[in-house]
């Protein structure tokens, strides 16, 4: 049987980190086996790429090339690791995956979603994550917790405007697939936001 596809998605200082881990230990202590990734990245050619894209110094990327680079990625990661280990049937946990080029690209740099689309198609060919967990948090709270950590890579030192735009991006992208979507309130304690990670993943699992 195939595995499950699972994407974990949120604007900066959303706590993406520690609660891939805490995701991935859950589906773990259900008995899957679970392969963790992320996006752009997960394959020595993508983690390339992903070094292209963050670093600040390359500041004359255009969007078209920038959409481009994110959907590059995604096809040598797609083709050599998670379509695969789909097949294998394990389950495949990745950091971030389209809907983030939506949010970014797209809601961001103000890409067409048509265009986004069209990528989408020819590089997934109707495959979609089965379930993905948007960790939600207001801008101003999220920059204030991501601005703690070090220097900005070339997405993180863009101004607020284009973070509200990101944000509102993934929430439409969250109402337009309520049946894969589940959005947790990522402003609370991290103890509480677990809590509720839990129950969408134990009320998911019992569903299958
Ligand atoms: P990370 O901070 O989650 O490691 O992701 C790296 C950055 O890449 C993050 O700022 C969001 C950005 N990104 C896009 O702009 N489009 C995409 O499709 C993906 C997957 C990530």
């Amino acid at each position: 049987m195939r595995g499950c596809f699972i994407t974990l998605e949120g604007g900066e200082g959303a706590g993406k980190s520690s609660n891939l881990d805490f995701v991935r230990r859950f589906l773990e202590q259900h008995g899957r086996e679970v392969l963790v990734t992320r996006e752009p990245g997960g394959t020595p050619l993508g983690e390339s790429i992903r070094e292209l894209l963050l670093d600040r110094h390359n500041s004359t990327i255009s969007d078209d090339t920038e959409l481009l680079l994110m959907f590059a990625a995604r096809a040598q990661h797609l083709a050599q690791l998670i379509r695969p280990a789909l097949e294998r049937g394990e389950w495949v946990l990745c950091d971030r995956f389209t809907d983030a080029t939506y949010a970014y690209q797209g809601g961001g740099r103000g890409i067409p979603r048509e265009r986004i689309a069209q990528l989408e198609q020819w590089v997934q060919q109707g495959l979609q994550p089965d379930l993905t967990l948007l960790l939600d948090i207001p801008v101003g709270e999220g920059l204030a917790r991501a601005g703690r950590r070090s220097t900005p890579d070339r997405f993180e030192q863009e101004q607020v405007a284009f973070f509200e735009r990101v944000r509102a991006a993934y929430l439409h992208q969250a109402q337009r697939y309520p049946e894969r979507y589940r959005v947790v309130d990522a402003s609370r304690p991290l103890e509480q936001v677990q809590r509720s990670l839990a129950e969408v993943l134990s009320e998911w699992l019992a569903q299958r």
